[in-house]
Protein backbone atom coordinates (compact mmCIF):
# COMPACT_ATOMS: atom_id res chain seq x y z
CA UNK A 1 0.00 0.00 0.00
CA UNK A 2 1.33 3.38 -1.06
CA UNK A 3 0.68 5.65 1.16
CA UNK A 4 0.91 9.67 0.13
CA UNK A 5 1.00 11.69 3.54
CA UNK A 6 0.06 15.61 3.30
CA UNK A 7 0.94 17.67 6.50
CA UNK A 8 -0.03 21.03 6.15
CA UNK A 9 0.98 22.08 9.90
CA UNK A 10 3.15 25.35 9.65
CA UNK A 11 4.44 24.61 12.63
CA UNK A 12 5.65 21.53 10.74
CA UNK A 13 7.72 18.48 12.77
CA UNK A 14 7.32 20.91 15.89
CA UNK A 15 3.50 20.70 15.94
CA UNK A 16 1.16 18.80 17.58
CA UNK A 17 -0.25 17.53 14.00
CA UNK A 18 3.10 16.01 13.16
CA UNK A 19 3.18 13.92 16.33
CA UNK A 20 -0.40 12.37 14.81
CA UNK A 21 0.73 11.82 11.74
CA UNK A 22 4.25 10.73 12.51
CA UNK A 23 2.99 8.13 14.90
CA UNK A 24 -0.13 6.98 12.68
CA UNK A 25 2.46 6.28 10.00
CA UNK A 26 4.92 4.32 12.42
CA UNK A 27 1.96 1.96 12.19
CA UNK A 28 1.39 1.93 9.17
CA UNK A 29 4.63 1.03 7.95
CA UNK A 30 5.29 -1.25 10.40
CA UNK A 31 2.36 -3.41 8.59
CA UNK A 32 4.04 -2.90 4.96
CA UNK A 33 3.19 0.44 4.15
CA UNK A 34 5.38 2.71 2.29
CA UNK A 35 5.13 6.09 2.92
CA UNK A 36 5.90 9.39 1.35
CA UNK A 37 5.44 12.14 3.55
CA UNK A 38 5.09 15.51 2.35
CA UNK A 39 5.02 18.98 4.32
CA UNK A 40 2.73 21.72 2.28
CA UNK A 41 4.11 24.40 4.17
CA UNK A 42 7.82 24.08 2.36
CA UNK A 43 6.22 23.76 -0.76
CA UNK A 44 5.19 26.39 -3.59
CA UNK A 45 1.43 25.85 -4.31
CA UNK A 46 -0.13 28.83 -6.09
CA UNK A 47 -3.79 29.15 -5.58
CA UNK A 48 -5.99 27.49 -8.12
CA UNK A 49 -6.69 30.76 -10.98
CA UNK A 50 -10.07 29.08 -11.29
CA UNK A 51 -9.33 29.08 -15.60
CA UNK A 52 -10.25 25.75 -16.47
CA UNK A 53 -7.64 25.03 -19.06
CA UNK A 54 -6.68 21.70 -17.19
CA UNK A 55 -10.20 20.90 -18.65
CA UNK A 56 -10.49 22.51 -21.90
CA UNK A 57 -6.89 22.78 -23.20
CA UNK A 58 -4.20 20.91 -21.27
CA UNK A 59 -6.71 17.97 -19.74
CA UNK A 60 -5.08 17.24 -16.17
CA UNK A 61 -2.22 19.72 -16.54
CA UNK A 62 -2.37 22.81 -14.73
CA UNK A 63 -1.20 26.04 -16.51
CA UNK A 64 0.30 27.19 -13.40
CA UNK A 65 4.10 26.02 -13.35
CA UNK A 66 5.08 25.01 -9.29
CA UNK A 67 5.02 22.45 -6.59
CA UNK A 68 1.96 20.75 -7.47
CA UNK A 69 2.88 19.31 -10.52
CA UNK A 70 4.84 17.06 -8.70
CA UNK A 71 2.25 16.29 -5.99
CA UNK A 72 -0.51 15.23 -8.17
CA UNK A 73 2.21 12.49 -9.94
CA UNK A 74 2.61 10.98 -6.76
CA UNK A 75 -0.90 11.52 -5.69
CA UNK A 76 -1.92 9.42 -8.60
CA UNK A 77 0.02 6.71 -8.09
CA UNK A 78 -0.48 5.96 -4.37
CA UNK A 79 -3.59 4.37 -2.96
CA UNK A 80 -4.26 6.41 0.05
CA UNK A 81 -4.08 10.20 0.65
CA UNK A 82 -3.71 11.22 3.94
CA UNK A 83 -4.80 14.84 4.63
CA UNK A 84 -3.29 15.91 8.04
CA UNK A 85 -4.25 19.71 9.20
CA UNK A 86 -4.77 21.65 12.51
CA UNK A 87 -8.39 22.83 12.84
CA UNK A 88 -7.53 26.60 11.41
CA UNK A 89 -10.92 28.79 12.11
CA UNK A 90 -12.97 25.62 12.01
CA UNK A 91 -11.66 24.35 8.71
CA UNK A 92 -8.25 23.10 7.17
CA UNK A 93 -5.39 25.19 6.78
CA UNK A 94 -5.44 27.65 3.79
CA UNK A 95 -1.83 25.53 2.48
CA UNK A 96 -3.96 22.12 2.26
CA UNK A 97 -7.44 24.09 0.59
CA UNK A 98 -4.75 25.17 -2.12
CA UNK A 99 -3.69 21.60 -2.60
CA UNK A 100 -7.19 20.36 -2.79
CA UNK A 101 -8.44 23.33 -5.07
CA UNK A 102 -5.20 22.32 -7.59
CA UNK A 103 -6.45 18.75 -7.56
CA UNK A 104 -9.62 19.47 -10.48
CA UNK A 105 -7.12 18.23 -13.04
CA UNK A 106 -7.07 14.92 -11.77
CA UNK A 107 -10.96 15.23 -13.24
CA UNK A 108 -12.88 15.55 -16.44
CA UNK A 109 -15.22 18.77 -16.80
CA UNK A 110 -18.05 16.65 -17.74
CA UNK A 111 -21.03 16.15 -15.21
CA UNK A 112 -22.21 12.39 -14.27
CA UNK A 113 -24.79 11.49 -12.07
CA UNK A 114 -23.15 9.21 -9.84
CA UNK A 115 -25.51 7.96 -6.40
CA UNK A 116 -28.20 10.38 -7.53
CA UNK A 117 -25.80 13.06 -7.53
CA UNK A 118 -23.68 15.34 -10.25
CA UNK A 119 -19.81 14.83 -10.47
CA UNK A 120 -16.97 15.02 -12.29
CA UNK A 121 -16.05 11.13 -13.98
CA UNK A 122 -11.94 10.86 -13.21
CA UNK A 123 -9.68 12.14 -15.58
CA UNK A 124 -7.85 8.70 -15.78
CA UNK A 125 -9.62 5.00 -14.71
CA UNK A 126 -8.10 4.14 -11.53
CA UNK A 127 -9.26 2.64 -7.84
CA UNK A 128 -10.80 5.36 -5.76
CA UNK A 129 -8.44 6.66 -3.30
CA UNK A 130 -8.54 5.79 0.23
CA UNK A 131 -8.56 9.32 2.18
CA UNK A 132 -7.61 9.80 6.16
CA UNK A 133 -8.38 12.66 7.66
CA UNK A 134 -5.70 13.93 10.30
CA UNK A 135 -6.12 16.51 12.92
CA UNK A 136 -5.59 18.14 15.88
CA UNK A 137 -8.14 21.29 17.87
CA UNK A 138 -7.07 23.59 19.99
CA UNK A 139 -10.44 23.60 21.73
CA UNK A 140 -11.23 20.90 23.89
CA UNK A 141 -14.64 19.75 22.05
CA UNK A 142 -14.67 17.11 19.38
CA UNK A 143 -17.32 18.91 17.80
CA UNK A 144 -14.70 21.12 16.52
CA UNK A 145 -13.77 18.77 13.65
CA UNK A 146 -17.37 18.94 12.15
CA UNK A 147 -17.03 20.96 9.28
CA UNK A 148 -13.79 20.28 8.49
CA UNK A 149 -15.09 16.45 8.56
CA UNK A 150 -17.80 17.25 6.88
CA UNK A 151 -15.76 18.82 3.84
CA UNK A 152 -12.98 16.03 3.71
CA UNK A 153 -16.10 13.84 3.25
CA UNK A 154 -17.44 16.23 0.74
CA UNK A 155 -14.05 16.23 -1.45
CA UNK A 156 -14.12 12.42 -0.93
CA UNK A 157 -17.17 12.01 -2.96
CA UNK A 158 -16.79 15.01 -5.73
CA UNK A 159 -12.88 13.05 -6.12
CA UNK A 160 -14.02 9.25 -6.44
CA UNK A 161 -12.36 8.87 -3.12
CA UNK A 162 -13.07 6.41 -0.39
CA UNK A 163 -12.92 7.83 3.04
CA UNK A 164 -11.37 5.48 5.26
CA UNK A 165 -11.61 7.21 8.48
CA UNK A 166 -10.47 10.38 10.85
CA UNK A 167 -7.44 10.71 13.70
CA UNK A 168 -9.50 13.79 15.52
CA UNK A 169 -7.23 14.48 18.33
CA UNK A 170 -8.62 17.66 19.92
CA UNK A 171 -5.80 19.30 22.24
CA UNK A 172 -3.42 17.15 20.22
CA UNK A 173 -0.16 19.78 20.39
CA UNK A 174 -0.60 18.92 24.29
CA UNK A 175 -0.16 15.02 24.01
CA UNK A 176 3.50 14.82 24.82
CA UNK A 177 2.97 17.42 27.96
CA UNK A 178 0.25 15.49 29.25
CA UNK A 179 2.18 12.39 29.12
CA UNK A 180 5.30 14.31 30.33
CA UNK A 181 3.16 15.24 33.78
CA UNK A 182 1.83 11.89 34.36
CA UNK A 183 -0.99 11.44 32.64
CA UNK A 184 -2.01 8.47 31.51
CA UNK A 185 -1.94 9.09 27.58
CA UNK A 186 -0.61 5.58 26.29
CA UNK A 187 -4.03 4.25 25.60
CA UNK A 188 -4.15 7.11 22.93
CA UNK A 189 -0.96 6.82 21.26
CA UNK A 190 -1.19 2.95 21.10
CA UNK A 191 -4.94 3.59 19.27
CA UNK A 192 -3.01 6.38 16.31
CA UNK A 193 -0.56 3.86 16.04
CA UNK A 194 -3.18 0.64 15.65
CA UNK A 195 -5.49 2.92 13.42
CA UNK A 196 -1.87 3.24 11.05
CA UNK A 197 -2.37 -0.81 10.93
CA UNK A 198 -5.48 -1.17 10.91
CA UNK A 199 -5.54 1.19 7.44
CA UNK A 200 -3.02 -1.11 5.76
CA UNK A 201 -4.32 -4.66 7.09
CA UNK A 202 -8.46 -3.67 6.76
CA UNK A 203 -8.12 -0.77 4.28
CA UNK A 204 -10.14 1.24 7.17
CA UNK A 205 -9.58 2.54 10.80
CA UNK A 206 -12.30 0.67 13.51
CA UNK A 207 -14.69 3.15 15.18
CA UNK A 208 -13.90 1.69 18.42
CA UNK A 209 -10.08 2.57 17.90
CA UNK A 210 -10.69 6.23 16.61
CA UNK A 211 -13.12 6.85 19.88
CA UNK A 212 -9.93 5.54 21.85
CA UNK A 213 -8.00 8.18 20.07
CA UNK A 214 -10.82 11.09 20.68
CA UNK A 215 -11.20 10.53 23.84
CA UNK A 216 -11.38 13.11 26.87
CA UNK A 217 -8.15 13.27 28.44
CA UNK A 218 -8.43 16.43 31.46
CA UNK A 219 -12.24 17.66 32.40
CA UNK A 220 -12.55 20.70 30.38
CA UNK A 221 -12.82 23.34 33.32
CA UNK A 222 -9.59 21.93 34.80
CA UNK A 223 -8.11 22.63 31.53
CA UNK A 224 -9.41 26.07 30.57
CA UNK A 225 -7.96 26.84 34.29
CA UNK A 226 -4.98 25.38 33.51
CA UNK A 227 -4.52 27.28 29.92
CA UNK A 228 -5.58 30.70 30.87
CA UNK A 229 -3.25 30.96 33.82
CA UNK A 230 -0.48 29.72 31.36
CA UNK A 231 -1.43 32.49 28.29
CA UNK A 232 -1.78 35.34 31.40
CA UNK A 233 2.02 34.14 32.58
CA UNK A 234 2.94 34.73 28.70
CA UNK A 235 1.19 37.79 28.55
CA UNK A 236 2.66 39.20 31.53
CA UNK A 237 6.46 37.93 30.76
CA UNK A 238 6.19 40.02 27.43
CA UNK A 239 5.35 43.17 29.55
C1 LIG B 1 -5.05 30.79 12.75
C2 LIG B 1 -5.50 29.75 13.74
C3 LIG B 1 -6.83 29.40 13.80
C4 LIG B 1 -7.27 28.42 14.71
N1 LIG B 1 -8.59 28.09 14.74
C5 LIG B 1 -9.01 27.11 15.59
C6 LIG B 1 -10.39 26.73 15.62
O1 LIG B 1 -11.23 27.27 14.90
N2 LIG B 1 -10.77 25.76 16.48
C7 LIG B 1 -9.86 25.11 17.29
O2 LIG B 1 -10.25 24.22 18.04
N3 LIG B 1 -8.54 25.45 17.28
C8 LIG B 1 -8.09 26.43 16.44
N4 LIG B 1 -6.76 26.77 16.41
C9 LIG B 1 -5.79 26.05 17.28
C10 LIG B 1 -5.01 24.98 16.52
O3 LIG B 1 -5.86 24.01 15.95
C11 LIG B 1 -4.02 24.30 17.50
O4 LIG B 1 -3.15 25.27 18.02
C12 LIG B 1 -3.23 23.19 16.85
O5 LIG B 1 -2.53 22.52 17.86
C13 LIG B 1 -2.23 23.70 15.82
O6 LIG B 1 -1.62 22.57 15.19
P1 LIG B 1 -0.04 22.33 15.27
O7 LIG B 1 0.25 22.01 16.71
O8 LIG B 1 0.24 21.22 14.33
O9 LIG B 1 0.61 23.62 14.85
C14 LIG B 1 -6.32 27.76 15.55
C15 LIG B 1 -4.95 28.13 15.47
C16 LIG B 1 -4.55 29.12 14.58
C17 LIG B 1 -3.07 29.49 14.51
Amino acid sequence: MKILALNSSPRKARGGTSILLNTFLEGAKEAGAKIDLLYVYDLEIKPCQGCFLCWVKTPGVCVQKDDMEDLLAKWQKADVLVLATPVFVDGMTSTMKAVLDRSIPLVQPFFEIRDDHCRHPPLHARKPIKVVLVSVSGFTELDNFDPLLYHVKGFCKNLNGEFAGAILRPLGAQLEGFKRIGLPVEDIFDAIKQAGKELVQMGMISSKTQKTISREIVPREEYVKRLNASFQQQIDANK
